[in-house]
């Protein structure tokens, strides 16, 4: 797991959830940037060094980013690429996942989470607890889809999104790449890329001040 903070003490807990119901995998730890988390144990396993410990190792270890930010996701996961690493998809044992469905390459499914027919989820996506996702829906790569979020058919998140807490996204919108939906949010028009919207109905309030 790549990242020793929240989201990796809740990967850590969801992979063992898996393998309680019979994955054939096992964790071997966490890589973190961070000098003070390295060598110690975080949820349980130990810190085993920066991402760069990665480099190379593609043939035993697979990998999944337990970072939430979508640009964070985007920089390791190109990281990985170029180490060679493979990434690898938690997703609860209890998902709902209808017919014709497919989750990416490392993304983290927590429970609660139902996915209609037809369902395209990209890579590295993250969706929270209690998300319903409804048919022909379509979230790009490194988006985080917050707890409670509810889509109808045909809407289509675009790459890098982040949608807030409770939001409700009626069928067939299409929310542009790397926009923000705050929560509690009712998208019922389309939003372009790069806004930070709020409110219900849903309305940009300002273009995303991206971190340099
Ligand atoms: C939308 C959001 C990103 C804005 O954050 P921000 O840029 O720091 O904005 P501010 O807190 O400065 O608020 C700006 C204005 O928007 C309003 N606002 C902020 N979030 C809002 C929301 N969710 N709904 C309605 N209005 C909101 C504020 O009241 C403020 O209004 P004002 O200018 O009239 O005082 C943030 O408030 C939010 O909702 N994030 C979602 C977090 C989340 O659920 N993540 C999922 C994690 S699992």
């Amino acid at each position: 797991m790549v990242g020793g903070g929240n989201l990796g003490c809740e990967t850590a807990w969801l992979i063992e959830e898996m393998v309680k119901a019979g994955a054939p995998v096992a964790i071997a730890g966490f890589v973190d940037d961070s000098t003070v988390k390295q060598g110690k144990k975080f949820a349980g396993y130990k810190v085993l060094g920066p991402v760069s410990w990665l480099k190379g190792k593609g043939r035993e270890y697979k990998a999944v980013i337990a970072l939430g930010l979508p640009l964070d996701k985007m920089k390791i996961s190109k990281l990985l690429k170029s180490y060679g690493v493979d990434l690898f998809s938690v997703v609860h044992p209890g998902t709902t996942i209808g017919k014709g469905s497919v989750i990416g390459k490392g993304s983290i499914i927590f429970p609660q989470v139902a996915l209609s027919v037809n369902v395209k989820i990209g890579n590295c996506v993250l969706l929270n607890p209690g998300i319903t996702i409804s048919h022909d829906v379509v979230i790009g790569d490194c988006c985080l889809i917050g707890s409670g979020v509810h889509m109808a058919g045909k809407a289509v998140v675009g790459r890098g999104c982040e949608i807030g807490t409770g939001t409700n996204i009626i069928p067939e919108i299409r929310i542009g790449a790397g926009a923000i939906v705050g929560a509690g949010a009712v998208v019922v028009r389309d939003l372009p890329a790069g806004v930070v919207a709020v409110g219900v109905p849903a309305k940009p309030i300002r273009k995303i001040r991206r971190r340099k």
